[in-house]
C-alpha cells in the first residue's frame, strides 16, 4: 500500500501496540509495531520493520500505543460539588441516592455558562487521560426544561447523549411518583428525544421500580432512543433483568448480582459495564468482575464521573483498581476501558485500532499497557489523537 501523501502520519517504533483486532475484536498486541494514520483512521499497522513511508513520522521510541479509552458512563452536566458529603461518607456515613437532589438544586440555580464550562472543564480533563469517546446523561435538572438543556449542553460535545430524566423523583412530584413518571414518559421525552441518542433509567430502592422502569424504556425507545440502565448499585434489584428484557446495550454498577443476573448477562448481548470508582469512592464492596468474566459476559469499564458517587475522570485509575480490587488481568481491563466501553455504546469505529478505525489513539510514557495498573496515580498519558488529529500532550 502506499499512504506517502502529505496527510498521512506513520507512528513507529511502538514497544507495544495495543489494537484489540484479536479474533471477534480480542484484546491484541504486537510488539516493535508501527501504525499509519491516514483520512483520520488507521491506515496500516504491522511490524515497525515493514512500515510504509508516510508524510510525517513519529518514533514512539518503545512506548506502548493503545485505543483511546471509551468511557461509556458520565454524568457531566452538574453544578455545584459534595465534597462535605464524600468526607462525611469516609466518617462513616452510607451513601444514599437523595445526595443527587443537592446537585439538581444547584443544577437548575446554574445558568448555561456556568453549565458549559464545568462540562468543558471535565471533558479536557478525561481528554488529557486518554478519553477519546465518551458519554454523557442528563439527570440533574429533572424539569422539562432542565433536561433539554443539559441534553443540549451535552450534545455539543459528543454524540453519546443519554436522556436521564429517571435519575430520581424531584422534590416537588414526592408525593405523586407515578405523575412524574408520566412526565418523564411523556412530555420530558418529548422536549429531549431529538437531542439524545440513549435513554437511562435508575432502577434502585428509593430511585425507580421495575415497572417504573420498565415504562421510562419503553417510552424512550418508542422515542427511537436505544436502552442503557442503571442496574443494582446499592442492593440486589431488578435493574439487569430489565436492562435484560429491554434488550438494553448496558446494564451498568452490577454490583449485587443474582446468578439469574449472571445468567441475564451471559445469555443476552447487554454489557456489564462496571463502575469502580464508585465503589472506592463509596467504600462498597466491589463488583465480582471474574464471576462474570469467568461466566462468559462482556464487561465495560466507565467512570461514572459524577459530583456524588465517584468524581473521578480517569480511565487509568478505573483500569487500576479492576485489576488491584477486581482480579481483572491487565489486558482484561484495558479491553473492557476500549473496546468493553465502545460495545456499551455499539460503536464499531471506536474501542481498537484495527485498519478502518478512526485513529483515536493514546501513547504511554511508558512500554507496557501493564504500566497503567502497575504505576497507579501516575500521569502516563504522553500523547492523544482523536480521529488523527493531536489533541493532548506532545509527541516524542
Ligand atoms: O451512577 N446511581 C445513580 N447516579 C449516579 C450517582 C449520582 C450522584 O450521586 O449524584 C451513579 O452513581
Ligand atoms: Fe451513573
Amino acid at each position: 500500500m502506499s499512504v506517502s501523501d502529505g496527510e498521512s502520519t506513520l507512528i513507529t517504533g511502538i514497544g507495544e501496540l495495543v489494537s484489540n483486532d484479536g479474533d471477534q475484536g480480542a484484546f491484541a498486541a504486537m510488539t516493535d509495531a508501527a501504525l499509519v494514520i491516514a483520512g483520520g483512521k488507521v491506515a496500516w499497522t504491522g511490524p515497525a520493520a515493514r512500515a510504509p513511508a508516510a508524510g510525517t513520522v513519529v518514533d514512539a521510541a518503545g512506548r506502548a500505543v493503545l485505543p483511546g479509552f471509551a468511557d461509556s458512563h458520565a454524568h457531566l452536566v452538574f453544578a455545584g460539588e459534595r465534597s462535605a458529603e464524600f468526607a462525611a461518607r469516609m466518617a462513616g456515613r452510607p451513601y444514599r441516592a437523595g445526595g443527587i437532589l443537592g446537585t439538581v438544586e444547584a443544577t437548575r440555580a446554574a445558568s448555561d455558562a456556568v453549565l458549559r464550562a464545568n462540562l468543558r472543564r471535565l471533558v479536557a480533563e478525561m481528554l488529557r487521560q486518554g478519553t477519546t469517546t465518551f458519554e454523557c446523561k442528563s439527570g440533574y435538572g429533572l424539569t422539562v426544561p432542565d433536561e433539554a438543556r443539559g441534553l443540549a449542553l451535552a450534545a455539543e460535545i459528543t454524540p453519546e447523549v443519554t436522556y436521564l430524566g429517571a435519575h430520581v423523583v424531584p422534590p416537588e412530584f414526592a408525593a405523586d411518583p407515578a405523575g412524574y413518571v408520566d412526565l418523564v414518559c411523556g412530555p420530558m421525552l418529548d422536549a429531549c428525544a431529538p437531542a439524545a441518542r440513549w435513554v437511562d433509567v435508575f432502577c434502585e430502592d428509593g430511585a425507580f421500580g421495575a415497572d417504573e422502569a420498565a415504562a421510562v424504556l419503553a417510552a424512550g425507545q418508542a422515542a427511537g432512543l436505544d436502552a442503557r440502565v442503571h442496574a443494582n448499585q446499592l442492593g440486589p434489584g431488578p435493574g439487569v433483568r430489565v436492562a435484560a428484557e429491554a434488550g438494553a446495550a448496558s446494564a451498568d454498577h452490577c454490583t449485587f448480582l443474582t446468578d439469574d443476573d449472571v445468567d441475564a448477562l451471559t445469555s443476552t448481548p447487554v454489557v456489564a459495564t462496571l463502575l469502580p470508582g464508585v465503589e472506592f469512592s463509596c467504600r462498597q464492596p466491589y463488583p465480582q468482575a471474574r464471576r462474570l468474566l469467568d461466566a462468559g459476559a462482556t464487561v465495560a469499564l466507565a467512570t461514572d464521573c459524577n459530583p456524588g458517587s465517584s468524581f473521578t475522570s480517569s480511565m487509568p485509575f478505573c483500569i487500576a483498581l479492576a485489576v488491584r480490587e477486581m482480579r481483572m488481568t491487565t489486558e482484561e481491563a484495558v479491553w473492557a476501558a476500549t473496546a468493553g466501553g465502545a460495545r456499551a455504546l455499539r460503536r464499531t469505529d471506536v474501542g481498537h485500532l484495527g485498519v478502518g478505525a478512526r485513529a483515536d489513539l493514546i501513547m504511554l510514557d511508558a512500554p507496557s499497557h501493564a504500566y497503567l495498573a502497575y504505576r497507579p496515580g501516575v500521569p502516563q498519558i504522553a500523547a492523544v489523537w482523536q480521529a488523527g488529529i493531536l489533541v493532548a500532550g506532545t509527541v516524542p
